[in-house]
């Protein structure tokens, strides 16, 4: 099925070059894909927006306020009237109302075979349609997208959502092979450095994301992230969402391979709500409980839109939390832990922490980091989580979990030094939580320490975006533009 909503724009600016931006069907994917398309359109692009099916549906239902339940852009558009965004969707091949949650190979089967089918029926109509589609913008954790650009005769831009850094290592898998640190029988060599990544001075094994970390390197996930990595290497551009001042390095490695462009932070700077609602559960308003609390005393707990959390884990947690006594506020998805189990929290956790802790199944994020009372956030590093935590200098207490939060606890914990570990090593225990909670919250030096060394690092990401950042946007058209002007004399 396939829905598409056009706007007058597109018929005054045939001329502007016109992008397929292709969302990936995830919360921490679609963010800041949302921002890229902004970007670009506020930029004389044209852009059509393809979003799946089944996390629109989900944006409509848990967005009662927002009135135009066809178009996620209608708001944007109707308070910037020259934002030339149409906006599709296609479906991922599964039924809306069918759990992905719950069936995650089922649903990467499904992103692999069935959404690319959808998305080219998609683009095939628009190429039709309009005559300066010039290039096609999809996620790097897609495994189709250069195939299908070259089909079309299009430009492929890959955008990377999350650090250059963990690019660089999937850049770079054939040197972790032959190192024998990655697939079968590495786990024996657990505690090992790896010093070869161009780019990557040292790290540790366990920095690795997790995929990599893994023996078996043939589950759904590898089917997906490998192929789609080779595919980024053919794109003729990549975008990433991260900033060139925290990661020059790796970015250098990387921009001997392919043109790479950082463009970060992408979020709305001077908003913490923006007018295109993508939260794919309902926000509970915190601020009012949030005014009642004193200045930089909540700890704010949220473990992203993707990854689960074991059950005794999460009882840890609630119990070094409780014991704290300090206040909190807890985004608890209800598939924390198993979308079958849609209340994992200690029985009676909730009466016991009455008045200090706010438990929301989903909230305004960077409402709640602006807030003045946030003054610690315990995360599983999420790469948006992590952006926009320093932007409003919130330091962190980290619990990576999945993917690429493995590689940014490092970014945070060794090399910024804006956080600290919730646990040293697992299992995690109650007291340890305790311990650390205590030591970001309220004791002191710590605290001050990495308060201090944040806005330090916020300065960098602020300095980008109108520094480095904007200049990379900036050299993006221009080589973009070279290039479909070549094309065209070619023709
Ligand atoms: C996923 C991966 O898990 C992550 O590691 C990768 O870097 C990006 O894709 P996710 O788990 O959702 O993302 O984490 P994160 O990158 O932090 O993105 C979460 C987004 O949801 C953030 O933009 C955050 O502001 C938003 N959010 C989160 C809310 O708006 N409300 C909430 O209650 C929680």
């Amino acid at each position: 099925m396939e829905n598409s909503n056009s706007n007058p724009n597109q018929i005054k600016n045939r001329s502007k070059p016109h992008a397929i931006l292709v969302a990936h069907p995830l919360q921490g994917h679609l963010i800041p894909s949302v921002q890229l398309a902004i970007k670009l359109a506020s930029n004389n692009f044209s852009i059509t927006f393809i979003n799946a099916e089944n996390i629109h549906h989900q944006i409509t239902l848990s967005n009662t306020t927002n009135h135009s339940h066809d178009d996620i852009f209608a708001e944007a558009r109707r308070n910037s009237p020259s934002l030339d965004i149409d906006y599709m969707t296609v479906s991922d091949g599964l039924p809306v109302g069918f759990d992905r949650s719950l069936n995650h190979d089922q649903w990467v089967g499904a992103t692999i075979h069935c959404f690319p089918a959808h998305v080219e029926v998609a683009v095939a109509k628009i190429v039709r349609s309009k005559p300066a589609v010039c290039c096609l913008i999809a996620d790097s954790y897609s495994v189709w997208a250069s195939k299908l650009a070259k089909k079309y005769g299009l430009f492929y831009v890959s955008f990377w959502t999350e650090s250059a850094m963990v690019l660089d290592f999937y850049f770079h898998l054939h040197l972790l092979k032959e190192f024998g640190h990655i697939g079968p029988g590495s786990s024996g060599c657990k505690d090992a450095i790896i010093d070869y990544i161009p780019g990557i001075s040292s790290i540790k094994r366990t920095d690795l994301t997790s995929y990599l970390q893994e023996e078996d390197l043939t589950t759904m996930a590898h089917q997906s992230i490998f192929p789609s990595i080779e595919d980024a290497k053919r794109a003729e551009f990549i975008l990433a969402n991260t900033v060139h001042e925290l990661e020059a390095q790796p970015i250098s490695a990387i921009q001997t391979q392919t043109p790479f462009y950082a463009i970060g932070p992408l979020f709305p700077i001077e908003f913490s709500t923006s007018p295109v609602a993508t939260s794919l559960w309902a926000e509970s308003d915190c601020i009012t409980w949030l005014d009642s609390k004193p200045p930089g005393s909540v700890l704010y707990v949220s473990f992203g839109s993707y990854a689960h959390i074991s059950k005794e884990e999460l009882e840890e947690i609630a119990n070094g939390i409780k014991l704290s006594g300090v206040n909190f506020l807890w985004v608890v998805r209800p598939d924390m832990v198993s979308s079958d189990d849609s209340d994992p929290l200690p029985i009676g956790f909730r009466d016991e922490v009455n008045g200090r802790g706010m438990i929301v199944t989903w909230t305004n994020q960077k409402a709640v980091l602006s807030h003045r009372a946030t003054g610690g956030f315990l995360t599983h590093c999420g790469w948006n989580s992590t952006l926009e935590s320093i932007w409003y200098e919130v330091p962190f207490l980290c619990f990576p979990l999945l993917t690429d939060q493995f590689t940014n606890r490092k970014l945070i914990v060794d090399d910024w030094k804006i956080g600290c570990n919730l646990c040293e090593e697992k299992p995690l225990k109650r007291m340890e939580v305790l311990q650390k909670i205590k030591d970001l919250m309220i004791g002191g030096k710590l605290g001050f320490e990495l308060k201090d060394n944040i806005k330090r690092i916020k300065q960098l990401l602020e300095n980008a975006t109108k520094g480095s950042s904007e200049k990379n946007v900036h050299s993006f058209f221009e080589e973009l533009n070279v290039a479909i002007e070549k094309k065209s004399l070619a023709c």
